[in-house]
């Protein structure tokens, strides 16, 4: 295949700044391709109270660039330039004014007006380094008006004229800088009008992720299921209709994980390295856990972690429902991540009656800090998703041998296959799943996983079928590049 030019465009990166699951495909899909030998570039905000300039070595590149953002408005920002690895170049659009005020990096009253301005200055960039791409990959809708800007202030610029564009749809919840269910209908973008005036109120009203959608020459979602989910109303989040008229260049791609990475057998943050041949190892990491956690030290009582933002779209409700009944049992849990103030104070409350079974650690830092010890050291990793449009946690557990009970929606259902004694299943199942959003759901799939806890061959054997299994990057880049091909044959169509 011929060697691509491809610009990965992202909000986030890890590693230097992640508040999700984005920021992780967002680094390890760039590194695939370089690996398979393309040519990649990738361009993020510089967070300045967030991105650590001297201890990852940025560099200015262009000081003082004046970006034109509309015909009345312009601002200066200036480009720097780091490494994501050897030979792959991460660019960085800095303005203070509108990407370095705050230590959070989404929450402002004016979330349109500062990804608009970068989605400019991303564009102005790509000409200025004179990269003459041919893939244009946009990552959720902070980037989603980077097709659109493309197709119509852009469609002169020399460098761009080749470049087909990807909008890939991590989560269609987020549209916009604000709900797009809180605009009313009458005000709603319809996509097809010009932009209004950068300092107009009325840029808060454009849906980045609906112009992504109608004018990328291909748009992806991050897992198969999602990508036939989200076709329906209740999935669709009002943009199923939109979808369904593009249905032919809507596909999915199920994200991977980074496996040099997540490897239990060389990660510095577990307390015993492991594989699956070793996997009898994992148990030290256990009590390491349940030490750092001031839980009892029980090797045979089964430690199910959930590690996720405290948010409803990961089954919170359902969990707090769930605890009280499953912490009458021989469990331990522990909850890492922040969110939404409603489950932590819940969860708080819960955690104080059950001191010695559950531990609750609402703190992103302590994900970042302790992510893969906690897989390690825990059994089960649990995740009843309302919807979750791929899911990279269960990929992870997989690897470090941590059984995940997870709703089969999305992604989750893409990747967990359901243990099920009683039928051929038995030899292929590398978790448990439940079907429907109810509590009494997820507690039978909880009671099945328990059970089999206790077979310990059976449960060895499950094991072993999650951490064989290979969810690396590999694949999925090779998939990424097939869809670039079909970008590019959508484009010369037009
Ligand atoms: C979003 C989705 C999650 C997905 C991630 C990366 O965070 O909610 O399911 O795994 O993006 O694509």
């Amino acid at each position: 295949m011929k060697k691509l030019k491809i610009v990965s465009i992202s909000s986030e990166l890890d590693p230097f700044v992640k508040t999700g699951g984005l920021g992780d495909v967002a680094r390890a899909l760039p590194k695939s391709l370089h690996r398979l030998g393309h040519e990649v570039i990738v361009i993020i905000p510089l967070y300045t109270k967030v991105i650590n300039i001297k201890k990852h070595n940025l560099k200015e590149i262009y000081p003082d660039v004046l970006i034109n953002i509309d015909k009345k408005n312009s601002i200066k920002v200036s480009f720097w330039c780091g490494e994501l690895m050897p030979g792959l170049p991460v660019y960085f659009v800095r303005c203070d004014k509108y990407f370095g005020k705050k230590k959070n990096i989404y929450v402002s009253s004016r979330e349109n007006a500062r990804f608009y301005l970068f989605s400019v200055a991303v564009l102005k960039l790509v000409s200025l380094l004179k990269f003459k791409a041919d893939i244009i990959h946009c990552h959720d809708w902070f980037t989603g008006l980077i097709p659109y800007l493309k197709t119509t202030r852009f469609k002169d610029s020399q460098t761009l004229k080749n470049a087909a564009t990807i909008f890939t749809i991590h989560n269609l919840t987020y549209q916009m800088g604000s709900n797009w269910w809180d605009v009313p209908v009458e005000l709603r973008d319809k996509g097809k009008l010009a932009l209004p005036d950068f300092k107009s109120a009325s840029l808060a009203h454009i849906n980045f992720a609906k112009r992504g959608i109608m004018y990328a020459d291909a748009v992806n979602t991050v897992s198969e299921t999602y990508a036939k989910e989200i076709l329906k109303k209740n999935f669709g989040q009002d943009l199923h209709r939109i979808l369904i008229n593009r249905q032919h260049k809507l596909f999915g791609v199920v994200n991977g994980i980074d496996y040099y990475q997540y490897n239990p057998k060389t990660d510095k943050g577990l307390v015993k390295n492991y594989t699956v041949e070793t996997i009898h190892r994992k148990i030290v990491n256990k009590r390491y856990l349940q030490k750092l956690y001031h839980l009892p030290i029980l090797d045979r009582t089964p430690l199910i972690c959930l590690t996720s933002r405290l948010v409803e779209q990961k089954g919170f409700d359902l969990v707090i429902e769930v605890l009280p009944i499953l912490l009458s049992q021989d469990v331990q849990v522990i909850i890492l991540g922040a969110g939404d103030k409603k489950y932590v104070q819940k969860l708080n409350k819960l955690a104080k009656a059950h001191a010695d079974k559950l531990i609750v650690i609402p703190s992103h830092q302590e994900v970042l800090k302790r992510e893969t010890l906690v897989y390690a050291g825990s059994d089960f990793f649990l995740l009843p998703s309302r919807f979750e449009p791929c899911g990279i946690n269960q990929l992870i557990s997989f690897r470090y041998g941590c059984v995940p009970i997870v709703r089969a929606t999305g992604g989750l259902s893409d990747t967990v296959i359901n243990f099920d004694p009683k039928t051929d299943k038995k030899t292929q199942g590398n978790g448990f799943n439940f079907q429907n959003y109810k509590t009494a759901e997820l507690l039978v799939a909880l009671t099945r996983a328990l059970e089999t806890y206790h077979h310990r061959q059976i449960w060895k054997d499950l094991i072993r079928r999650g951490m064989s299994a290979s969810f690396s990057w590999d694949l999925p880049a090779r998939k990424y590049l097939e869809l670039y091909k079909k970008a590019k044959s959508f484009k010369q169509e037009q």
